[in-house]
């Protein structure tokens, strides 16, 4: 069962313009002390304004835990986060966050990582990037942006023999595809950027072990052509309730509508907030946020888009 991160009172401290469109906000914790610690590819929950919050990926980690740092870029056709934190954010502004989440962490195993960036899905990828520097593991990162200008930290990564820069607008730059042949089979690949982006990593690597292939979503694919909903019987065991869910509602819905308190953000399968453990009962996974395959070995699902696949399920709330 997913715990509810620990709530923080955060204190806008810097902002950077950090390339074009992209600024980095950097916040302390705004009653002093410590912040909780986080671990490459995590992110937080940001609360932009009442009703607004959004996920975003820490950029760099900084080991005395004494700021958060997250890059933001200003999306005008977006869902208003990025645009409200781009025009309206001053130093010094508090908002409301939660703790750390790591939907997106680095493997255990050892070998070669090879990192895939599109656009400002750089950003875990670079705490990444870091971390396996730091252990003296051998990395690569590919990294592909419209112009030279868009490129986080560019200076320094246009000078690491271990990065690849491509401004797609000024080069005739390779796809993706492209470079996976070359790359060794048990290589840990990490891929994070736009959903069509992730979808040419999934089907490029669909024959390499699963194991070794890790992607982060910043927005939901569209659903299947033919996806179907189907009702079913949802028995929450903690709470000794049952609740039918209709084939327009989600698990999360019927939850809230019932005023059972249950954590969630971000609505749409990519956050990982609204995990929780499967007591009994098949699970159509519909989330971006773990492979299926991941959550049959937990026995957990996402209760914001994930379905039954039978007629009932028995979960842990
Ligand atoms: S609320 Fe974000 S994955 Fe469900």
């Amino acid at each position: 069962m997913s715990t509810e991160p620990q709530s923080l009172l955060l204190r806008l401290d810097a902002v950077e313009q950090a390339a074009r469109d992209i600024r980095i906000f950097r916040f302390k914790p705004a009653n002093g002390g410590t912040l909780p610690p986080a671990s490459p590819g995590a992110h937080i929950d940001l609360e932009i304004a009442p009703g607004m919050t959004r996920q975003y990926s820490l950029v760099d980690l900084d080991p005395s835990g004494s700021t958060y740092s997250i890059a933001v870029q200003r999306q005008p056709n977006g869902r208003g986060g990025s645009e409200s934190l781009h025009a309206q954010a001053t130093i010094g502004t508090e908002y409301r966050a939660h703790a750390p989440r790591n939907t997106f962490p680095l493997s255990e195993r050892q070998g070669e990582s090879v990192l895939f960036a599109g656009g400002i899905g750089v950003t875990p990828l670079l705490t990444h990037y870091n971390a396996l520097r730091t252990r003296g593991e051998a990395v690569r990162l590919f990294y592909w942006a419209r112009t030279s200008d868009a490129f986080l930290h560019h200076a320094t990564l246009a000078a690491d023999p271990n990065v690849t820069l491509y401004a797609t607008e000024e080069m005739t730059a390779p796809r993706l595809e492209a470079l996976l042949p070359d790359i060794d089979p048990s290589a840990q690949l990490y891929c994070c950027g736009p959903v069509r982006m992730l979808e040419a990593f999934n089907r490029a690597t669909a024959d390499r072990a699963a194991d070794c292939l890790h992607t982060e979503y910043f927005e939901a694919p569209a659903a299947a052509p033919g996806t179907c909903s189907a009702p079913f019987r949802v028995t929450l065991a903690r709470q000794n309730r049952t609740l039918e869910i209709g084939a327009e509602q989600t698990i999360l819905d019927a939850c809230l509508a019932a005023g059972i308190d249950v954590p969630y953000s971000c609505e749409e399968g990519v956050c990982g907030a609204c995990q929780v453990r499967v007591l009994e009962g098949g699970v159509d996974h519909r989330d971006t946020v773990w492979p299926a395959a991941t959550h049959e070995r937990e026995s957990t699902m996402i209760i914001c888009c994930s379905r039954a696949s039978g007629d009932s399920l028995v979960l842990d709330i």
